[in-house]
Formats: structure tokens, sequence, C-alpha cells
């Protein structure tokens, strides 16, 4: 290793304190802006927050019921969580709201799945809750469980191929922008079965349409000397943060953002459509220019650009091999 004079062994330090100090900084920023949105207090809750709530909870009361044993009290504890919120609702949600359904419907398939002593019932105060908002379901409960296993027409060379064949292009066809819009929406509709933590799906799509949002965009992910990206269709992948129950999730917006822009590329390869993801490794006041330059709310935080197009014809293509490692380098048992 080279060995550096004590003099400008200092200056490193100096700038690599600098660096590290002003990152310190920019972190705690982002972490009181996912504080401030993320927070999930009773009194103050918007509607999406509550609606998050909901979602978590009715999540929990679904795997309460694939329980074989052992589920009646983690379904009682999820069924009076949602009791509670669906009574919260009543000021801030339409009762017309689907996930108000939902979460009744969960309600009386407890119900009606288990015996409960009306003494019980009296104490959880279900009933009166179910009468407020009975208008909204329909008589019989719908079951929250399916028996699932992977159809038996599946080929997984079908997937083998499909993930080996992906590439990164970054060299599309100037028509590109003509893509069909369709395509984007089905990809996204395929996009939404991806894993998301509770089931909170909290993912938003902005298809960059106009030249002005693109070029705000691409000018803040400042990937300089990457002319190519002018030429592709540009979405931005953002995770609305007040999905989250506070800083403790502080990194679960880009798990579950990038596992949804997963789905979406391999979705629109499978259409033929290709794709390149773009870093947005952006400092919090990166993020709060880019949320201004398109107009979108503070609570959105951008996880990734996916740049997207048709390929220029393959004679004129050339992309990057992208070799992979071995496997068992990575693969480990311990
Ligand atoms: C989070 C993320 C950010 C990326 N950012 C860029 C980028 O800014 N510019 C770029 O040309 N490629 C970018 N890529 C693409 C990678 O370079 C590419 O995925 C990698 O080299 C593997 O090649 P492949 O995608 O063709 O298999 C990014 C990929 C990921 C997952």
């Amino acid at each position: 290793m080279k060995q550096l004079s004590t003099k400008s062994r200092i200056i490193d330090s100096i700038k690599r304190f600098k660096t590290v100090f002003f990152d310190f900084l920019d972190n705690f920023e982002y972490f009181l802006l996912f504080e401030k949105y993320s927070f999930t207090r009773e009194s103050s809750m918007t509607t999406v927050q509550l609606r998050m709530q909901l979602r978590r909870h009715i999540h929990a009361f679904e795997v309460s019921q694939t329980y074989r044993q052992g589920k009646h009290d983690r379904a009682l504890t999820t069924v009076l969580n949602i009791n509670k919120l669906v009574k919260l609702s009543e000021d801030l949600l339409p009762a017309s709201d689907p996930i108000i359904d939902e979460a009744i419907n969960c309600i009386h398939l407890f119900l009606k799945k288990t015996t409960i002593d009306s003494a019980q019932l009296q104490k959880i105060n279900l009933l009166h809750e179910i009468n407020l908002r009975k208008s909204n379901t329909n008589s019989e409960p719908v079951d929250v469980t399916v028996l699932h296993g992977i159809p038996s027409s599946y080929n997984s060379e079908v997937y083998q191929n499909l993930v080996t064949s992906r590439r990164s292009v970054r060299s599309f066809s100037s028509s590109a922008t003509n893509l069909n819009f369709k395509i984007v929406q089905e990809s996204v509709q395929q996009a939404i079965y991806s894993p998301s933590a509770c089931n909170r799906q909290p993912w938003k799509v902005y298809y960059l349409k106009s030249d002005k949002a693109k070029q705000a965009c691409l000018k803040i992910q400042n990937n300089s000397g990457s002319s190519w990206r002018n030429t592709a269709s540009l979405l931005l992948v953002l995770v609305d943060i007040q999905c989250y129950g506070g800083s403790r999730e502080k990194h679960a917006p880009y798990i579950d953002g990038g596992l949804f822009s997963m789905t979406l590329i391999h979705s629109l390869h499978s259409k033929g459509v290709d794709t390149c993801p773009l870093n947005l490794n952006l400092k919090t006041k990166q993020i709060k220019l880019l949320q201004k330059n398109l107009g979108l709310p503070p609570n959105l935080a951008p996880i990734m650009l996916i740049a997207f197009g048709l390929r220029e014809s393959d004679s004129a293509l050339a992309i990057p091999k992208g070799q992979r490692t071995n496997f068992q380098e990575l693969l480990h048992e311990i």
C-alpha cells in the first residue's frame, strides 16, 4: 500500500471527516422528514396513515387465519385493532371506501368463525361498530385466505429466460417515446403483485411524459455524459412515507420500492420493452427540489428512475455483457 506523508494523511482525514459530517447532517434531515410524515399518532392521522394502519391490521388478520393452531388470540387482537380504526375512520374516510368493506369483512369473518361469549362481545363492543357500518357490507363474509400453488401449466424455463435475458439498455430508438402507454399500465398492474412490508403497497409511479418533467428529473439525477437518457422514456418510482410507522422503518421504503421496481422492470422486459434503472442517490435538499419541480407532495420519497423504451435496431445496438459472479461466491451456509 502506498505510504502517504503525515501532511497528506491529515488533509485526507479532514476531507473524510467533512464528507461524513455533511452526510450525517443530511441523513438527520431525512430522519426528521421521515418522522414528520410517517408518525402515526391517532389524534392527527391523515387518511393515508389511517388506511395504512387498517391495511397492516387486515394483513395481520389474514395471516392469523392461516395459522393452524393458536390463531384465536392473534385474530382477536387484530380484530380489536381493526374495530378501533373503523371507529376512528368515521370522521376521516367515506363509508364507501373499499378498505372499510375489507375491514368489516374481517370482523364479520372473525365472528362467524369464532365462538366468543356475549360478555366478551360486549366488552369489545364489536356489534355496535358493525351495526354502524353494516350498510356497506354484503351479508356473507368472504374468506381472506386462498389455497395457493404454482399453476401446473407453469414452465420454469420461461422465468429462467426472462431473468437471464434482461439487460440494462442505454440506447433507445427515438420513436420509443411513442410507446403505447397501455404497456406501462399493464406492467404497473403486474408490479402491484410485488411483496411489501405488511402488504402496505406504498408505491407511486410517475410517467414523466413532458419534456419539462423529464429534464427537471434528469438534471437532478445528474448523470452527466449520459445523453442517451434523453431518448428514453422515464418512470419515477416513489414510495409514500406516510405508510410507515416512524423512523425505525426508515429503510423500509427502499426495500419495498426496490422490490416493486424489479417486478416492474421484469414485466416491461416480458413485453419487449427495454429498461435501465437509474440511480437516485439524492441529498435531502435535492429530494425537496425534485418534489418542488415536479409538483409532488413532500411525503413521496423518490426511490429510482427507470429509463425505458424500445431499443435501437439490433444491428446498431451494443449492450454491456454484465458478467455475473459465480453464485458460490455469494451463497453460504452457516
Ligand atoms: C439502483 C441502480 C442504479 C443504477 N443506476 C444506473 C445509472 O445511474 N446509470 C446507468 O447507466 N446504469 C445504472 N444502473 C444499471 C447497472 O449498471 C446495471 O444494472 C448493472 O451494470 C448490471 O447490468 P444489467 O442490468 O445489464 O444486467 C443502475 C442499476 C441499479 C440497480
